[in-house]
């Protein structure tokens, strides 16, 4: 089937190239010249595994292509995917100017049916605004039908996660719709949620919002664990094998970031509000991850006694392992916090450096972990790549000016790195 997906971001670049594998013929489209420039030239806009080679493979074999023009996607195709991003606005809305844009440009350009599907995360309610701005918008008689299919990509994981989805949610409202969308995803083998646009774009805000209440919920646990002496990942453990309850999403740390959660738990506040109903239980998980990230900057104050003047080495500064992506990292947060107490920071990440050092310009880019304990007064884990759980302890010991390492993530045992004579602080664990 010809595709375009509009957007070549986390994505929408990975959602062509997985159409692309799947044999079909894809345009991805986006406005950034030089994105598109480098994608044509097989060099990638952010690191994802697997990626490159799903991309090269695809234009290799000509069923991936790249463009700035957008005219020139619609007219190759016949579903249109909209997976342009919906950042945050400062009031916490989502911000929807470039999903209008695409769709304004749709109708303008409508040359036959096409098939309109936001792939983007939206409020609830943009896929009626879009049909409204198509049908506004497009002077002839062609009709488009619109379709929201949200992803539920992660990153780092993101086309496992497409190629093996655990469900594939289609929010159609006609016949053709359904047939075309249905016939796109029945080779993933995977159920078919088949809705309306509305409740599939609440299915994915839903779901961002409660895996995101999951993370606060353990979190705040870990604070009570904190103060009771007790172990979280193991009251996580036995929470865990209650098959309502799942193990997955209940690790405490210093709190979620990336461009999704944070976000997508935002935008589902204010349109709560703006139909009427105060979605408190969201403010807390909002408020319960600020907490989490405050109070682990807090915890590396505390351990250092006096922070000015002292250097703290981090381990760690993507959002999350296996990806380049700072967007709303909780390492932001807590170095800015130890820059504004004085603190001198150093820090490695195995892939996320080029990306940090624009939004943490203080900090000492080092080449690894051996650099960073290099004379630091501690060592803080703030993203739990797996280079960092087998380092040479010895060593680490003897770089450090004082054996203290303050664990965000919770990868090391307590009682071995207590046998390794380190001061071991991690969270919600005694
Ligand atoms: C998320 C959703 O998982 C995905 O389905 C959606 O499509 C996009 O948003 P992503 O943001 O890529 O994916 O990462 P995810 O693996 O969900 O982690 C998000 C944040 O939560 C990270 O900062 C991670 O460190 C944190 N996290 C995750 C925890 O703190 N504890 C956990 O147990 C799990």
């Amino acid at each position: 089937m010809d595709i375009s997906v509009v957007g070549a971001g986390h994505v929408g670049l990975v959602t062509g190239a997985c159409f692309a594998d799947l044999g079909h013929e894809v345009i991805v489209v986006d406005n950034d010249v030089k994105r598109i420039a480098n994608l044509k030239k097989g060099i990638m806009p952010y690191y994802e595994p697997g990626l490159e080679e799903l991309v090269k493979r695809g234009v290799r074999e000509k069923r991936l292509a790249f463009t700035t023009s957008l005219k020139e996607g619609i007219d190759k195709s016949i579903i249109i995917f909209i997976a342009v991003g919906t950042p945050q606005k400062a009031t916490g809305e989502a911000d929807l100017a470039y999903v209008e844009d695409v769709a304004r440009s749709i109708a303008e350009h409508l040359p036959g049916y096409r098939l309109v599907v936001e792939k983007s995360t939206v409020p609830v309610q943009t896929g009626k605004w879009i049909a409204h701005t198509i049908k506004t918008y497009h002077r002839k008689k062609h009709i488009a039908d619109v379709a929201s299919n949200p992803e539920f990509l992660r990153e780092g994981t993101a086309i496992q996660d497409f190629m093996k989805p655990d469900r594939v949610v289609l929010g159609v409202e006609s016949k053709r719709a359904k047939d075309l969308l249905v016939a796109l995803y029945k080779p993933l083998g995977a159920p078919l949620v088949i809705t309306d646009i509305s409740s599939a774009e609440l299915i994915k805000h839903a779901s961002n919002s409660y895996l995101s209440m999951k993370i606060s919920f353990i979190n705040a646990v870990a604070q009570v664990c904190e103060r009771a002496g007790a172990d979280v990942q193991q009251v996580a453990d036995g929470m865990g094998l209650d098959p309502r309850i799942g193990r997955s999403f209940l690790n405490a740390g210093a709190g979620y970031g990336g461009f999704c959660f944070p976000k997508d738990v935002e935008a589902f506040i204010k349109i709560s509000e703006q139909l009427g109903y105060d979605f408190e239980l969201l403010k807390a998980v909002r408020n319960a991850n600020e907490l989490a990230k405050r109070s682990f900057a807090q915890k590396i104050q505390k351990a250092l006694w006096v922070v000015r003047g002292k250097t703290v080495g981090v381990l760690g500064l993507a959002f999350k392992p296996n990806t380049d992506d700072m967007r709303y990292a909780p390492a932001i947060d807590v170095i800015e916090y130890l820059e504004g107490e004085g603190a001198t920071v150093k820090a490695f990440d195995p892939q996320a450096m080029k990306e940090a050092a624009h939004l943490l310009p203080k900090v000492k880019m080092c080449q690894d972990p051996y650099e960073v304990a290099r004379g630091a007064d501690c060592l803080a884990v703030l993203t739990e790549w797996n280079e960092f759980k087998e380092l040479d302890f010895a060593r680490l010991k003897k770089l450090l000016r004082q054996p203290l390492i303050v664990d965000g993530r919770n990868i090391y045992d307590p009682a071995r790195m207590k046998a390794l004579g380190f001061r071991y602080i991690s969270v919600g664990r005694a």
